[in-house]
């Protein structure tokens, strides 16, 4: 046996190899393409676990604008300010651009800056731009005023947020006074919290067996 032929039987052999591993991973796509629409079985899910999903489907708590606010930074607003500028300023006596100057928004009434043509959507709106306003405009304009032709997305982040309204707020001469934070409920001690969580019932079911 020659060296030619050697290689041609280590050919033949990879050549067999590639067409089963081939076939098999053609087989499998076909079958995973074929997957049952429902599986054949059914997993049982117990009362308990399904209390717990749906504790944990709940809604994360909402972070009280005003106790973002008492710890915002106005310098760090200032930067997300720069995602502003591009439309507005916020000098008093600062020009319109594609949007209103914002010198004194913060308590001022929707609409309000002379000489800037609003959409009628915003002027239709009507009410002040207080702490909780700015924020739900800031942070989906469309969601606040359906038709504003502010076109911008929106800022996500609760504290980017209330670092921007703190920054705003500088640029007025009222400077609302910030709102207060809401005692917690969570505070108060379990007994007076009204109605117990799933999960205390739980527990307490646990800790009364023997
Ligand atoms: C792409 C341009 C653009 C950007 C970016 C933009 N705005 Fe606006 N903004 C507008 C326009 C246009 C309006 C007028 C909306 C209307 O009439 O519906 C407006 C309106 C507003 C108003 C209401 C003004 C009033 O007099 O009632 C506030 C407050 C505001 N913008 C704040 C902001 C802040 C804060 C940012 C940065 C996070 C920002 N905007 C980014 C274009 C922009």
């Amino acid at each position: 046996m020659d060296a030619f032929e050697l290689n041609k039987i280590a050919g033949a052999v990879l050549f067999a190899l590639l067409i089963l591993f081939g076939a098999k991973t053609a087989t499998d796509l076909f079958f995973r393409a074929h997957a049952p629409e429902k599986p054949g079985y059914v997993v049982a899910v117990t009362e308990g676990g399904g209390e717990q999903a749906a504790a944990q489907a709940e809604p994360e708590e909402k972070v009280d604008l005003a106790v973002l606010l008492a710890s915002a930074d106005a310098g760090k607003g200032e930067r997300v300010a720069k995602k502003c500028v591009a439309c507005h300023t916020f000098d008093q006596g600062g020009a319109n651009k594609i949007g209103p100057n914002l010198y004194g928004m913060v308590g001022s009434e929707l609409g309000a800056v002379d000489g800037f043509a609003y959409s009628n959507a915003l002027k239709e709106k009507g009410g002040t731009w207080d702490y909780e306003a700015l924020d739900a405009f800031i942070a989906n304009p469309k969601g606040f005023i359906s038709g504003t032709k502010m076109a911008f997305a929106g800022i996500k982040r609760p504290d980017q947020r209330a670092d921007l309204i703190l920054y705003l707020r500088e640029y007025s001469d009222e400077r609302p006074p910030l709102p207060e934070a809401k005692p917690k409920e969570e505070a108060q001690p379990e007994e007076q919290s009204g109605e117990a969580k799933p999960e205390d019932k739980e527990a307490a079911a646990q800790e009364q067996k023997p």
